[in-house]
């Protein structure tokens, strides 16, 4: 299916590894042009450089190293180009925890990366995008957003917040003009993040990573995870032509594993 985005021009967030390489590797395919940010320099040139050998026709691949949760690093993307026709936003989640631990400090931290930043984002280009008559946003946000996970009190807290900003400006009169804005809700998938996590509890449990792993894959109706290619897929999908009449959804890609009807 030809997505009919080719030389639109995307900014994709958190894209030197994980979920946000898998969405700008999709686009990049579809012949869109991909501004990547993250704050490793050198883990986002070899980004960039895997982009430029796997993206289709003429589309370019610029790489941005900021910190997209302060003003100084979405200046930074703007000043690269302005007139974004898609953006993807992401960032890393907020720490794991017991709630009881969690100061001002720690709550202002996560509602900044995973609420404000994406809020600011859209602030800078969805009027763009509408004047132009063709615009997408995708927030990846989390299935605790359906399903909070206790651990997570900080992510499922902030991105709630995001959530519930989304439904009402999704609604407003952008989508007339072509705008839409989607949350991309990831269950549990194969990056470093889901591995880092395993490695933590395997510290505090003296379980081996492998076993905790296969254990939680156990709750998982696909039996698997899921692959950062499989969710740029679904990503690329949302951003296409194809899906203007979708927007304010919360998409879940976990596998199966929340388990309501609805
Ligand atoms: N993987 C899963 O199973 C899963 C499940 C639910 C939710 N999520 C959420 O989905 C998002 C992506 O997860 P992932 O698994 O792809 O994580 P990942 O593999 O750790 O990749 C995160 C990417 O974001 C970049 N990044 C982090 N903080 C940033 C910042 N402040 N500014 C710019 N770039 C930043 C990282 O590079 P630098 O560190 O160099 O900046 C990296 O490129 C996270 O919010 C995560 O909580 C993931």
């Amino acid at each position: 299916m030809d997505l009919g985005i080719a030389g639109k021009t995307a900014l994709v967030c958190g894209a030197s590894k994980g979920l946000g390489y898998g969405s700008a590797l999709a686009l990049a395919q579809e012949g869109v042009n991909v501004v990547i940010v993250a704050r490793g320099a050198e883990a986002l040139q070899e980004a960039a450089a895997r982009l430029e050998a796997a993206r289709s026709g003429n589309a370019f691949v610029k790489a941005v190293a900021a910190d997209i949760t302060t003003e100084e690093g979405r200046a930074a993307v703007f000043a690269v180009h302005k007139d974004y026709d898609i953006v993807v936003t992401n960032a890393g989640g907020p720490p794991p925890g017991d709630f009881r631990d969690w100061d001002r400090e720690a709550w202002i931290r996560a509602v900044d990366a995973n609420m404000l930043t994406p809020i600011a984002l859209i602030q800078a280009t969805v009027d763009g995008m509408a004047a132009r008559g063709f615009g997408r946003i995708v927030n990846i946000t989390s299935s605790a957003v359906k399903a909070p996970i206790d651990i997570l009190g900080l992510s499922n807290g902030a991105r709630s917040g995001l959530t519930g900003f989304v439904a009402g400006v999704a609604r407003s009169g952008l989508a007339a003009q072509g705008v839409t804005i989607n949350n991309l809700l990831p269950g549990a998938f194969d990056t470093d993040r889901l591995r880092n996590t395993a490695l933590g509890t395997a510290k505090k449990t003296g379980q081996s990573v492998e076993a905790i792993q296969e254990a939680r894959k156990k709750n998982i109706p696909a039996r698997r995870f899921g692959t950062a290619e499989e969710f740029g897929a679904i990503c690329a999908f949302l951003c296409s032509v194809h899906a203007g009449y979708m927007t304010g959804q919360n998409v879940l890609a976990d596998g199966g594993a929340y388990p309501g009807t609805y």
